[in-house]
């Protein structure tokens, strides 16, 4: 039974990395590469439109990952330095409100997807079924990852706690202690519950010092494709 669930789930992710791929790629463009299970497809169908039709794009990455991703599929590889604006930036999400509003940074990937998406001309959102929420913190019950520098956790885990939250230090997997993202950071999870306000909840997240980045993605995103489970697809635009 889980494995026909799984299953299901990445076909979902599949039809909506591709279908991003095919409503917005254009031969010449400058992409953002987003991070995660979900991208995944989008950087195939990446590959696949470059071999079949000769599609010239440069992709900046937004994590150890996607340039993984990138070199792997023979992608010509760019940087922020050198291409400052981008056309498409195609990313995943945690989860996704009826406004387009995000949390992500489930990947611990967040600082370099929301500086990619910002510098981005549109920002396209590849995700499942199970990211389609009205309101944030609605499904995603594993809190809002912040970023931030690890000489303040301690003191930014008592203020996340005084402004209603529950703050749990991100921990790595095959060491003992705490993950450390591709900046050299920490990442606080912080459960806030179901947020009305995400864009006033970011702003103060923010004013915080020792807060790198939130995983809150205010009024950024262009149109989200959802991958259904019956292998159909829905896509909201902003
Ligand atoms: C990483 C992210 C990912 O895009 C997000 O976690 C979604 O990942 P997946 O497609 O594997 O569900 O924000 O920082």
């Amino acid at each position: 039974m889980k494995k026909k669930v799984d299953n299901l789930i990445e076909i979902a992710k599949k039809r909506a990395g591709v279908a991003a791929v095919d409503e917005f790629v254009r031969d010449g463009m400058i992409l953002g590469i987003g991070s995660g299970s979900t991208v995944v497809y989008a950087v195939n169908r990446l590959v696949e439109r470059t071999k079949n039709e000769g599609l010239k794009v440069i992709c900046i990455p937004t994590s150890f990952q996607s340039t993984q991703l990138i070199v792997n599929g023979g992608l010509t590889l760019g940087d922020l330095s050198r291409y400052p604006k981008i056309d498409v930036d195609i990313d995943g999400a945690d989860e996704v409100d009826e406004n387009l509003n995000l949390i992500k940074g489930g990947g611990g990937c967040l600082l370099q997807e929301k500086i990619i998406a910002s510098n981005s001309e549109k920002l396209v959102i590849v995700a499942d079924y199970r990211k389609d929420s009205k309101i944030l913190g609605e499904k995603w019950k594993k809190g809002i990852p912040i970023e931030i520098v690890s000489m303040a956790y301690v003191a930014l885990m008592k203020k996340m706690a005084k402004m209603g939250g529950s703050p749990v230090l991100r921990l790595a997997e095959k060491k003992v202690g705490p993950l450390i993202t591709d900046n050299g950071n920490f990442i606080l999870d912080v459960d806030f519950g179901e947020i009305s306000d995400p864009k006033m909840l970011n702003q103060k997240i923010k004013m915080f010092p020792g807060v790198v980045e939130t995983g809150l993605f205010i009024e950024m995103t262009e149109k989200v494709y959802f991958g259904q489970k019956d292998g159909s697809l829905i896509s909201r635009k902003r």
